[in-house]
C-alpha cells in the first residue's frame, strides 16, 4: 500500500492506492490552521481528521502570518490573543466552516461577524476553572507573603535580619474581607479555595447578582464599595468594553492603603500606569499579576521594577491536566465544527 499526498494548491487531499484491488480510495481531509501547537493528544484528535497547516514555532504568531495561514483554510484552532477578526475571516474565505479557541476568554474572536458568515465558534470553558482558581491563590499568596522579596533575599545576602520580628512579614487571609471582581466559574472556584484561610467576609461585584452566591457566603456589592471594604481585591471577571480600564487611578484611591489587587482576569482591565504609580507611592499595598497588556510584558517594563509587584506569564490555566483538557475540548469543537455537527462546547449566543 502506497500512501500519495497531493496538495493542490492550498488543499490537501490524501489518496490511498490499494494494491489488492487496484481500488482508489480518496479520503479528502479538511485543512484546518493551528496558530500554536496544542499538547499531544489534542493535536493527534486533529491530525486524525485534519489536514494542517501549523504555526511550529514557540512564540506568538504574527498577524501577517495569521492572515496567510488561514487563506482557503475550513478551520481555525487559535488561542488569545489571536486575533480572529473580519479581515482574517475574509483572508480566510467562504471555506471557512468553524473556529475553536482554546481558552475561555473569547475577546479576540468577532464573534458577531462569525455568526454572520455561519462559522461555528468553540471554547474551552469549566475545564481550566480549577487550575485558574490555584494560579489566583497562588499569586495571592505569593503576594500578601511577599515570595518575590523573599525568593531574591536568599540568592542576595538579605537572609537573616529580624528587624524586631517583622523581617519579610506580610499580611494574612485570616479574619480578612476579599472582593472578588466577577463572581463566574473561576470567581467562586477562588472564593471556595479562600475560605478555608479563615476570610471573615466575602464580597463580590459584576453585572448581576448570582445564585450561587449562598455557596460561599458572598455579599453582592457595588464596585465602589468593594474597593473600599476589601483587603484583597481579585478582578477575575471578563474582559468586555466596558470594562477596559477599569482599575485606574480612581480606582486604586478608593482601595485601602493596605489593599492588595491581584488580577488573573486580563492585562487590559487594568491602567498599568496608574498601578505603578499606586504601587510605588503606596496608595495599595500590593499587586499579582498573571495577565498584563501587553504579554510578554517588556523586561524593562517599569512594573518590574517594584519589589511590591509579582508577576507571572499568564500561567492561570497551566496545568498538564487542564491543557490536556482544553487541547481535548478544542480538537472536539474544531471537529465538529467542521462536520457540521453540534459543537461540545459551543460559545453562547
Ligand atoms: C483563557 O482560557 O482565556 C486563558 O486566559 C488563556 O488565555
Amino acid at each position: 500500500m502506497a500512501l500519495i499526498s497531493l496538495h493542490i494548491g492550498l488543499r490537501c487531499t490524501e489518496y490511498i492506492y490499494r494494491e489488492a484491488g487496484k481500488d482508489i480510495l480518496e479520503m479528502a481531509k479538511p485543512l484546518v490552521f493551528v496558530t500554536r501547537v496544542p499538547p499531544p493528544q489534542g493535536m493527534k484528535l486533529i491530525e486524525d481528521s485534519c489536514t494542517t497547516r501549523a504555526m511550529r514555532e514557540d512564540r506568538f504568531i504574527t498577524r501577517e502570518e495569521m492572515l496567510e495561514g488561514v487563506v482557503g483554510v475550513e478551520g481555525i484552532l487559535c488561542h488569545p490573543p489571536d486575533k480572529v477578526d473580519k479581515v482574517v475571516l475574509d483572508a480566510a474565505g467562504p471555506s471557512l466552516k468553524g473556529v475553536s479557541t482554546m481558552s475561555v476568554g473569547l475577546e479576540h474572536i468577532d464573534l458577531t461577524e462569525c455568526r454572520k458568515r455561519g462559522i461555528s465558534v468553540g471554547y474551552t470553558p469549566n475545564v481550566l476553572t480549577d487550575a485558574t482558581a490555584e494560579t489566583t491563590v497562588s499569586l495571592l499568596l505569593a503576594t500578601s507573603r511577599r515570595l518575590k522579596e523573599a525568593f531574591s533575599a536568599v540568592v542576595d545576602g538579605g537572609w537573616g535580619s529580624w528587624e524586631n520580628g517583622l523581617y519579610l512579614c506580610g499580611k494574612t487571609l485570616l479574619e480578612s474581607t476579599v472582593g472578588i471582581v466577577g463572581l463566574g466559574r473561576i470567581g467562586l472556584a477562588i472564593a471556595k479555595r479562600l475560605q478555608p484561610f479563615g476570610v471573615k467576609k466575602l464580597l463580590y461585584s459584576g453585572n448581576s447578582r448570582k445564585e450561587w452566591e449562598e455557596e460561599v457566603g458572598a455579599e453582592f456589592v457595588s464596585f465602589e464599595r468593594l474597593l473600599q471594604e476589601s483587603d484583597f481585591v481579585i478582578a477575575c471577571c471578563s474582559i468586555n468594553k466596558e470594562n477596559v480600564g477599569l482599575f485606574n487611578k480612581s480606582a486604586f484611591s478608593k482601595m485601602k492603603k493596605s489593599a492588595i489587587f491581584i488580577n488573573t482576569s486580563r492585562g487590559v482591565l487594568v491602567h498599568q500606569d496608574d498601578l505603578y504609580d499606586a504601587l510605588k507611592s503606596g496608595t495599595i499595598m500590593a499587586a499579582g499579576l498573571d495577565v498584563t497588556s501587553p504579554e510578554p510584558l517588556p523586561r524593562d517594563h517599569p512594573l518590574h521594577s517594584l519589589k511590591n509587584c509579582v508577576i507571572t506569564p499568564h500561567i492561570g490555566s497551566a496545568t498538564v491536566y487542564a491543557r490536556n483538557a482544553m487541547a481535548d475540548l478544542a480538537a472536539r469543537n474544531l471537529i465538529a465544527g467542521l462536520k457540521g455537527e453540534v459543537l461540545p462546547s459551543p460559545v453562547p449566543q
